[in-house]
This record gives structure tokens, sequence and C-alpha cells, in this order.
């Protein structure tokens, strides 16, 4: 509710290093801390400010050590403002897949792209925002609104990431759900406050960073909102508290770009590294740098602190193997030119920055495979598809063809010319090339000898009649853009303003439905939109979702279109038929100042709330056709025992300290002579070091004795014993069509309590089959999938409610049940 308070949670927890993965990892940095200086380890932590090097953001360098700095990365779909790298499908794309083998491989494409062009932190996956509102300006940066697919999809992803030696960052940490108001600025002074409570943050919106974590995952970054009127970057419940301690998260926290608000606050709250570095986009002062420095030599932040966030972040450096990977960074965000600005915010030492390095390898296969695997079949009548030789096609929408400028002639995609393959933002990268549907379709033509027109304007219906009239398909393409709040783009502020599509495409489905009775559309929106009217239409044979696919965009689309691929993709989202249906939206105007987002519905997101209030969606979460059949039958549920659970006891040990620390003021100073960039953040200090600050920080930030550890926590993504195997359910599914095909089986549970939604996903594997082929589908029911976040206990509780798992093709369509006795 409004004015709702976080908790304040303090000493910053320290690394610990104990987890398997991480210990290694940990004595490395331990080793590598121990030698720096006061200033080296400042640098570590401090961005050099907006364009103060080759990547979005770079932290300072230790040059005695020949250490580089770090170079940190955009985007969660491949390396952002370069070249010659590949265009990845989006995050909601893969996750239509289901399938793991898909999020780690394209995690590991991305990955190797992002070290071969000398990068070490890759700024993402995202599972926030997670997707509470459709009109979500960034929803389709990340997966699902489902935490379970959205879970599996962030830790698969890190995981092939890091395989690549290169530190995932999972972002943004936490609540970050829409984009009005995502920012303080001049007119508006605070950034919106995300309200919620501690069940709905436990059951769903920390759920996949909890996976995150458990994954391994290097670094997180905090959002720009509040959380519970604290913002993310200085909320010591949920950094210090919920990440660092109950999750045991042991690499670093990067603030998101300027949404630092505090130098010490901050620090002892648990931010470890500050981005950009500079306090607003140029400002050319900094909250950390020179006043970390103070901070220390004064005394206000004990070595302890500063020395862990040093260790975090060396700590995810050699996790990944970064001190094996000699790449130096050789391109620049800020040119494609072969010469330009070493420094480029001061425009000062021109030479060569950018080497053009080729870093797509084969990865065009896989972004093709990933394109068809995430098209979701949403209708299918009179046999429509696959195609076949068809005597005549016309491919209708500008939305099937190039943008006349070139696919990256939009700065971030700020606009929605041509085929849509990605949204807009940071959440981009430049395509290497796009294929458009129009160029793959007309090949296919080609091939069979079929009569092809096209029409690429929306509005002019005298050619699109004369196109489609009489041709034995006509293909409609139309689509809905949306994107990170900074660009606007058709007056959509990043969220989207409906759940319409965009250059009357509705509009223009419909008039070449009342020509030819054989219209087939293909959607390319980043999340739903409203497609009753198109559902309910009788000439509109087939409906295909295929997102946001990145630069294969044409052939993938192709390949499903004809039946090279058989539709394997399930909606991740539910698809309501109004945009009341949803219960949750973006909130455009907040009528006071700090502006209000009262998470009011619980854990009642999409299919949740449709199930619980009864409303019939135009398609399910997890509904998707293929062009051949499945049943299924025989669920076996086997009880395990791996005896009760045991809140985690005992205590850390004292902070540590790594080094010694030179206190003299006169050793921090610029040295004589140095040459400073104009606007670069530097950890030196001029003059005296303040003192006599005031003293009242919060109780406890500065204590370094051995801290309780919390019964929910204790390793990597909370107590290990809430992944327990405590089922273990299987059930047979058959292919009982004609072709070969991959059914998506999903397992959702009933955990029957009062104020439980009525099912929640937690298991699905995806199964080759061929025709006639039957497979055993096999989940792991774990504890935390049958346990509620209990907040007298502050753990995790299996109720006493009787539970019930249900397994089956979609969230409405469960032909298996049982009882978990
Ligand atoms: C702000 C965005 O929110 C974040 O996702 C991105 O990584 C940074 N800008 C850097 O571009």
């Amino acid at each position: 509710t409004d004015g709702d308070t976080s908790p304040p949670h303090y000493p910053s927890p320290w690394a610990r290093g104990n987890a398997v993965d991480w210990q290694d990892a940990y004595q490395k940095a331990k080793a590598f801390v121990s030698q720096l200086t006061l200033l080296e380890k400042v640098n570590l932590t401090t961005g050099v400010g907006w364009e103060g090097g080759p990547c979005v953001g770079n932290t300072g360098t230790i040059p005695r050590l020949n250490f580089p700095g770090l170079c940190l990365q955009d985007s969660p779909l491949g390396v952002r403002d370069t070249d010659l790298n590949s265009a990845f499908p989006a995050g909601v794309n893969v996750a239509s897949t289901w399938s793991t083998r898909l999020f780690k491989s394209r995690g590991n494409a991305m990955g190797s792209e992002h070290r071969d062009k000398g990068v070490d932190v890759q700024l993402g996956p995202v599972a926030g925002p997670l997707g509470r509102a459709p009109e979500g300006g960034r929803n389709w940066e990340g997966f699902s609104p489902d935490p379970v697919l959205t879970g599996v999809a962030i830790a698969q992803t890190i995981q092939g990431i890091q395989d690549a030696g290169v530190v995932a960052c999972a972002k943004h940490f936490i609540m970050n759900e829409q984009e009005h108001n995502r920012e303080s600025t001049a007119t508006d002074a605070f950034a919106y406050s995300s309200n919620l409570d501690d069940k709905t943050m436990h059951e769903l919106y920390l759920w996949p960073f909890a996976d995150a974590v458990r994954a391994g995952v290097g670094a997180i970054m905090c959002s720009y909102n509040q959380i519970n009127n604290s913002y993310g970057s200085q909320n010591s419940y949920t950094l210090n508290y919920l990440l660092k301690e109950e999750l045991d998260f042991q690499g670093f926290v990067t603030s998101d770009w300027w949404a630092q608000h505090t130098g010490v606050a901050s620090a002892f709250a648990g931010l470890d590294m500050t981005m950009a570095g500079d306090q607003n986009l140029d400002s050319g002062n900094t909250w950390w740098g020179s006043n970390l420095t103070a901070a220390v030599l004064n005394g206000t932040i004990p070595q302890w602190r500063l020395d862990d966030m040093a260790v975090r972040i060396m700590s995810a450096y050699y996790k990944v193997g970064r001190d094996t990977i000699n790449i130096p960074t050789n391109f620049n965000s800020w040119t494609l030119d072969t010469d330009g600005y070493r420094f480029p915010e001061a425009n000062e030492d021109y030479e060569q920055v950018n080497w053009h390095v080729n870093v797509q390898d084969d990865h065009a296969a896989l972004i093709r495979e990933i394109g068809g695997a995430s098209t979701v079949l949403l209708k299918n009548t009179k046999n429509a598809l696959p195609l076949n030789k068809p005597k005549s096609v016309a491919v209708i929408g500008y939305d099937a063809h190039d943008n006349p400028d070139g696919p990256n002639s939009c700065s971030d995609r700020n606009c929605d010319e041509g085929t849509l393959a990605m949204g807009w933002g940071s959440g981009t990268a430049n395509f290497p090339y796009l294929i458009a549907p129009n160029t793959a379709l007309k090949a296919q033509a080609a091939n069979d000898r079929s009569k092809y027109a096209n029409v690429s304007d929306n509005w002019d219906y005298a050619a699109v009649a004369k196109a489609v009239t009489g041709a034995e398909v006509a293909i409609v393409f139309a689509n809905a853009d949306s994107g990170e709040g900074y660009i606007t783009v058709d007056g959509n502020e990043g969220d989207r303003n409906n759940l319409t599509l965009w250059g009357g495409g509705d509009a223009l489905i419909a008039y070449v439905a009342s020509i030819n009775p054989n219209t087939i559309v293909v959607l390319h929106t980043v999340g739903p939109v409203i497609v009753e009217a198109i559902k309910q239409n009788p000439n509109v044979t087939a409906i295909l979702w295929a997102g946001l696919p990145g630069q294969e965009s044409g052939n993938a689309i192709t390949d499903v279109l004809y039946g090279k691929v058989n539709p394997q993709a399930k909606s991740v989202f539910t698809w309501g038929k109004a945009r009341e249906d949803w219960g949750t939206d973006v909130t455009y105007e907040f009528p006071s100042d700090p502006p209000q987002l009262n998470f009011v519905e619980g854990v009642f997101i999409d299919y949740r709330h449709f199930d619980a209030a009864g409303i019939e969606p135009s398609y399910e979460f997890g509904f998707g056709l293929s062009y051949t059949n499945y049943s299924y039958s025989n669920l076996q549920i086997a009880k395990q025992n791996p005896g009760p659970y045991q809140p985690t006891k005992g205590f850390t040990s004292a902070a540590p300290t790594f080094g010694k620390i030179d206190y003299n003021p006169a050793d921090a100073e610029f040295p004589p002579g140095f040459r400073a960039v104009p606007q670069y953040v530097y950890p030196y200090i001029s003059g005296p070091v303040p003192t006599g600050l005031p003293q009242d920080w919060p109780a406890g930030a500065t204590d370094g004795s051995p801290q309780p550890l919390v019964g929910a926590g204790g390793s990597s993504g909370g107590n290990r014993q809430l992944y327990d195997t405590m089922y273990t359910v299987s059930a047979t599914v058959t292919n009982t069509g004609s072709v070969k095909g991959t059914e998506i089986a999903q397992l959702y549970i009933s955990l029957g309590g009062p104020t439980d939604p009525k099912i929640v996903l937690r298991g699905f594997d995806d199964l080759i089959l061929d025709p006639g082929q039957s497979a055993v589908f096999t989940y792991d029911i774990t504890r935390r999938d049958i346990s509620n976040w209990d907040t007298v206990s502050q753990n995790w509780v299996i109720s006493s409610y009787p539970k019930t798992v249900y397994v089956g093709a979609s969230s409405r369509n469960l032909p298996l049940s049982g009882a978990l006795t």
C-alpha cells in the first residue's frame, strides 16, 4: 500500500566463498585483492563515467598489475553497439521453446560472442520485469510472467554464458515492472515504488533470482525503482537480507546506470559497484570514486566492506575464468568507425578503437532453430498449415518487409519500420543482416513455382485487394512493439499504450480476410495482443505468434509455415480477450510523488489471475498447437523421503580484511603532473578528507562481528533442502499423429490453500517423438515446489492443505492428475 516501508538490515553480508562452485574463485580473489592499494580497490568498484571507455560500463584500471579494468556490455540478446555480431531471438522467444537445451545453447553462443569481443560482463539475462502487466515495455527482454519458467530459463542462460567465460549479470533486482516513472527526473523527484508483501516477493518475484543465484550467477544489477519506498540500489532488505543472506549470493551487485542515489548508504546497503560511475549522465562527479576513498580514509566505511566489494567482483571474474582468457576489448560502443576516441566523452586520444572482429561463428543456425521452435501455432483450421506448394501466395504488411533504410537505421531500434525482430532500448544488438519474411517466402515460392505477390504498405488497400484476391493463401504480417522508457515510439513511452496491433494491423487483417478465405496471420509482437476477433474470423484459417525472432526471422517463419519445422512452442503468457481481463496494468500517471505502485494483486498475475477470476482467455498460458497430436497417459507418483527440513543454523565468521590500507590521505591525492581526462571518474582525492560527518549510520552497518545465518538461507539459492526431491512424477506422452514432433509436457501443482492460485507451473520437458512413439516425462518435485512462504517463521513451509499434481499440454488442458499424499 502507499507508503509501505522496507525493514533495515545490516551489516552487509561479506562473501564467504564456501559454496563449492565459488571456493576456488574466492581464494584467487582474496589473493588478488590482498595486494591492492586503497585506490586500486576503489577503482574496481567504480565506473569511469559515461562514454569513459569502450563499453557501456567500464571500471577503473589497475595498471600496476596489468589489470585493464572490466568491460560491462549490453545486452540480453547479443553484443550491443558493435558489428559482426549476431542478433539472437529475444528472451520471450527462447522461453517459448520450453527447451532447456536451447536456453543453454543460446546463452553459450551469446556468451562466446561477448567473450570474443573482449567483454567481461554481459548485462543479462533478465528476470525483472517478470511481466506483471502485459503492457510492460521490457517484458520481452525477460522470459515469461511465470516464475518457474523464467527461473529455469535464467539459470540455463547463465550457465551457458558463464561456461563461455563471461560473467552473466541477472537484472533488474527487483520489481522493475514498468517503464513509466522508473527513474527520478527533473520533473519527478522520485522513481516509483513497487510496494508488495513478503509472501508475493518470495513466491513470485524473488523465485527466478533464487534460481539465478543457485546457477552461480556472477553479478546482479539492481533496479531503478524503489521497493517499498527504498531504492533498489540502497535497499538493505532486498540486497543485504534477501540477496546476500537468504540467497547467499557470492558475486557482486552493480547499480543500473545512474541508479545510485547515495554514497555511504548504498555501500552499507549492499551495493558493490556503481555504473556508469558518474552521478548522472556526464555529470563528471560520482557517489563513489574519490568519495569512497575519502569515506574509507576517514573511517566511515570499514575496510572490510570495501574489501568485500572488491572480493565479490574478483570472485565473479575468476569463477568464469576471465583470468585465462586474454581477449582485450576490440570494439567501441560509441562509433563503428575503425578510428575514434579512447576517451569518447572527453573526445581525447584519437586512435584505433574498432578491430571489427567477426564473432558470429555458426550461430545463425541456432538462431534459425530457436526462431522456428519459438513460433507458437495458435490456430490452424481447414488444414491451412503446413503449406505445400501452393499455386499462389500473397504476403501482406510492412511487418513482412525490410526497413528500406536498413535493419539498424533506427538507433537502439527506436522505430517500428519493416519487420519487427527485437524491441527497442538497451536490450538490443545490431543486426548483421535481417532476413525479412518476404525475402524468405519469395525464395520458397520461387522454389515451388508458386505465383507470388507482396504488398508492404498497410494502408494501400487497393494494392492489397489486388494481391490477395484469388490467391490460394494470403499471409498477413502484423506487429506490436515496446521497449525501454528512454525512447518513445509512436507515443509509447517504453510501455505499450494498448494491446492492439500497430500500423492498422487489426483492420488490415480484417480487410484481407474479407476478401480471401484462406488468410493466415503471423504476429511479431512483444507480448500478448487482443486476438479474439481474429480468432473468431472463419476466414482466418491460421494464427502464428512469431515474437521477436532475431536475424533469421524470415527463414524461421518459412520453416514453420512450410512444415520443415513442426511447431513445438507454447505460449509463455496468457492471451486475454480484453485489456481489463489481466487485472494488472501499467500505471501511466501517478497522483503523487513519490509514485506508489501497489502490487495489490499479490501472486495473481497472468494465468493465476485468469484462473482465480474465472476469465476465459482467447489462448491460455502454455497453449500451442502442432502438426501432429499427442496423448497423455499413465501418471505415476513416487514419494521420496529426503527427511525433515532443517532451518539453517549457526554463524558466519567475522568480516575478513585483505591486505593493509594506507591511511595517509596524502597518498590518495592525484599524483603530481597527472593528466586528468575531463569528466572521467577517478579514485583520487584532492585536498583534505572531510571529517566530522554525521555518525547516525544505520545500526549495525559497520559491525564486522560474526552474524547469524538465516533459516531459509545458508547456501546458493537458499537452504539447500529446498531443492530436495519430495516426489518423482512420471507420465507417458504419445505422438498419435502422422508427423514427427516435439511436445512440451507441463506439470502443475495445486498447493490447496485458500489463498493459493488454482494451479502453478512447476516442471516441463520437451519430448521429441516420431509418429506413434511414446516417451516418459519425468519431473522431481522439490520441497520448494510444494511450499509456501511463511511470513512469521520467515521460512518455506509445506501447508496441510491437500496438494494435487496435474500433467498435460497447457495450463487448461491437463488430462492427468493425482494427489500428493
Ligand atoms: C539501463 C538499463 O536499464 C540496463 O538494463 C542496461 O544494462 C543499462 N542501461 C546499460 O545500458
